[in-house]
């Protein structure tokens, strides 16, 4: 079994990583291999709209798209990792799921596969659920099977997220104790469904 994080940030070693590995450590079971696709790597263009995906079920890019793309068919579980940027996912995360259009026409390759997701931004009101809600819409337009956190029902949130902000201040992604619980917990949720199928 595998699970396949996608870090949707242009900056590699950035908030969102580091909640993407955390929630990687905390699936760490003999069974089940991880990796991270971090989309700054790739060069992926825009789309451009052409339609060809629909007619030829075919992209006329010739770019980095095609690596991403059998990285994901080949997972089972797919976590998508995003900052918010103005409450919306930036443009690398953007670009990525307009070219994912392909895999959904070519007989939906990405159908059936679970989905969580996990967000991170400097306000603590600073857009994480509607970053979160674009990321959930990508999967069930996907027909991923979506799922979120539930060890601790009075503490936690449905999916991960963290801010740099806190009640006196600012601190590092690090000193985030709710987030970095959270990471735990998608961590064993993920082993448990993954084991469970
Ligand atoms: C262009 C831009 C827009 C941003 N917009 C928001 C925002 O709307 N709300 C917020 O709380 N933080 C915003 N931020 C801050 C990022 O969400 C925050 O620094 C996040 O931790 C970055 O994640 P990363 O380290 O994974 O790149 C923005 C940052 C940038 C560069």
């Amino acid at each position: 079994m595998k699970v396949v994080g996608v870090v949707g940030s242009p900056r590699k070693k950035g908030n969102t990583s580091f909640l993407m590995e955390e929630v990687l450590r905390a699936v760490e079971d003999p069974v089940i291999e991880t990796d991270i696709l971090y989309l700054s790597d790739y060069v992926i263009e825009e789309c451009d709209g052409c339609d060809l995906c629909v007619r030829d079920r075919q992209c006329p890019k010739d770019d980095d798209m095609t690596t991403v793309e059998h990285a994901l068919v080949e997972a089972d579980c797919i976590i998508l990792g995003s900052p918010s940027y103005f409450g919306q996912v930036p443009a690398v995360m953007k670009t990525f799921i307009d070219r994912s259009r392909t895999m959904k026409m070519q007989n939906t390759r990405l159908k059936n596969k679970y989905c969580a997701v996990i967000t991170h931004a400097g306000l603590r009101n600073g857009g994480q659920e509607m970053v979160a809600s674009s990321l959930v819409n990508f999967a069930l337009g996907h027909g991923m099977l979506v799922f979120g956190t539930c060890e601790d029902p009075v503490s936690e949130g449905f999916f991960v997220a963290g801010s740099l902000q806190k009640d006196d201040g600012w601190r590092f992604v690090k000193k985030d104790p709710l987030a970095i619980q959270t990471c735990k917990s998608m961590g064993k949720r993920i082993r448990d469904v993954l084991k469970k199928s």
